[in-house]
């Protein structure tokens, strides 16, 4: 009986704790109005100023179009192209072998693990890619 309500009593604490505790689970801006507002505006700019900077930002990288892609090859590539499941791409110009991927070409022993890869990927895309690991 006693564990029971120790039980309850924890998790309730802890259910108040998660309801009111200031996190990222929050909206940066939500609830946020008259002097909270003006205080974010001051530090980060409007909300329209910000979206413009994220614009120009993704303008300025070249990569930007790619990221998300490459997000999903660096997980079995390395973030910065080192290798892990498969091998270093940086520094290496990929184009030809991700062609080759993508007509279905054996090139290593896990070549199946590629050809899904590189089946959906555009021949810009492909190029963008290799230009990327050329540079890492
Ligand atoms: C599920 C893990 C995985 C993902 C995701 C993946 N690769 Fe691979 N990649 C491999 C493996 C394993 C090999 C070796 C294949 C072989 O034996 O031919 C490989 C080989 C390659 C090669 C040939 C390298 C060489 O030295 O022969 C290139 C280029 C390549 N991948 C690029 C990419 C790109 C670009 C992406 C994202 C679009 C990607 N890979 C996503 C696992 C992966």
């Amino acid at each position: 009986m006693k564990r029971t309500i120790l039980v309850t009593l924890v998790t309730l604490v802890c259910l108040i704790w998660y309801v009111t505790a200031d996190s990222p689970r929050q909206s940066r801006i939500q609830g946020c109005y008259g002097e909270c507002y003006e205080k974010y505006v001051e530090v980060h700019g409007s909300f329209i100023e910000e979206l413009q900077a994220q614009v120009e930002a993704a303008e300025a990288d070249e990569f930007s179009s790619i990221r998300g892609l490459w997000a999903g090859c660096a997980a079995c590539h390395g973030m910065t192209g080192g290798g892990g499941i498969g091998p270093a791409l940086a520094g290496r110009k990929i184009d030809d072998m991700l062609k080759a991927y993508r007509a279905g070409e054996t090139r290593g022993a896990q070549s199946a693990l590629m050809w899904s890869q590189a089946g959906q990927l555009t021949d810009p895309e492909i190029d963008l890619l290799s230009k990327f690991t050329v540079q890492l």
